[in-house]
């Protein structure tokens, strides 16, 4: 696949990088930026070595503006759901893929861009990232996934202030309602990035994968069953040769060597 508004690159071992590249239109969401994603994220799910995914925007102005708004003028119901549907499923491609997922929001990250790094694990803002799901103003609700991912980070209540309001959030304010990890000068959001992946890529990569499961699948889940599933995915990893691998380096003193089996 050939692609024309996404730049897929391999950072180092383990680590790649997707970062959206349609800076004139800040990044927006079209169905064939949608495509592309959806391709890329299918081919890193193939890789056995990939072990964390940075998603990204480029330029300085903009993570992902939003949906294509030119587009949206001509949809009516049926493909309006589409559009919806198509980014809903690559989103929660993101979501499942087995390794972690992480935002960099680089500049604006408003309706799509913001319910894009939603579905990322977790994210970290440079100084002059904005958030906001300005859907109201166009007179739609958040169709990306927003209503949901948005009340799940935040609480309900201050997701439906931001979803009802359409208020922009800087970045200090959204480090201060969870919805981003970190923020860091612009110059230092790859570093930071790559900080934090390099910190997961050396872990047990079966450990990781399904701590992860286990954080998503349990919010969808009682406590007793989330905790039940816990012990049983603990049962699991306790067969695996990076737990004998990880247990021995601790008792002998040395760093570990794992090897995702
Ligand atoms: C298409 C967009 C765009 C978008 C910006 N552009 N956002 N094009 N879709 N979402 C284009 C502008 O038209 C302009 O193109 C260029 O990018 C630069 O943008 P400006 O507006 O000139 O920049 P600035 O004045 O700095 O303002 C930045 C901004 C503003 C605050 C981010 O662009 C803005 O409000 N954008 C829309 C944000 C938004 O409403 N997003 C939600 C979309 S709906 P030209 O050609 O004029 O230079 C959504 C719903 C998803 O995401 C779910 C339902 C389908």
């Amino acid at each position: 696949m050939t692609y024309e508004n996404l730049i897929l690159e391999q950072v180092e071992h383990g680590i790649h990088r997707f970062t959206v590249n349609r800076p004139r239109a800040l990044n927006a969401l079209n169905p064939e930026t949608l495509a592309e994603l959806g391709a890329a994220v299918a081919e890193v799910a193939a890789d056995p070595q990939a072990r964390v995914l940075l998603l990204t925007g480029a330029g300085d102005k903009a993570f992902v503006a939003g949906a294509d708004i030119s587009r949206l003028a001509d949809m009516g119901p049926v493909e309006g759901q589409r559009f919806c549907e198509t980014a809903l499923k690559v989103f929660r491609a993101i979501e499942l893929l087995p390794i972690p997922v992480i935002a960099l929001v680089n500049g604006y990250a408003l309706g799509g861009g913001c319910e894009l790094a939603m579905a990322c694990d977790f994210i970290i803002a440079s100084e002059n990232a904005v958030f906001g799901q300005p859907e109201v103003n166009l007179g739609i609700n958040a169709g990306f996934g927003g209503t949901q991912r948005l009340p799940r980070r935040v609480g309900a209540g201050m997701a439906l202030e931001l979803l009802l309001t359409g208020r922009q959030v800087k970045a200090e304010e959204a480090l201060r309602i969870g919805l981003v990890n970190h923020v860091v000068p612009r110059d230092q959001l790859m570093a930071k990035g790559l900080e934090i992946a390099r910190l997961i890529a050396a872990k047990a990569p079966l450990a990781v994968r399904y701590t992860k499961q286990l954080v998503q699948r349990g919010q969808d889940l009682d406590l007793e069953n989330a905790c039940a599933l816990e012990s049983q995915v603990f049962g699991l990893l306790c067969a695996t040769e990076d737990k004998r691998e990880g247990v021995r380096a601790f008792l002998e003193k040395r760093p570990a060597r794992f090897q995702g089996r």
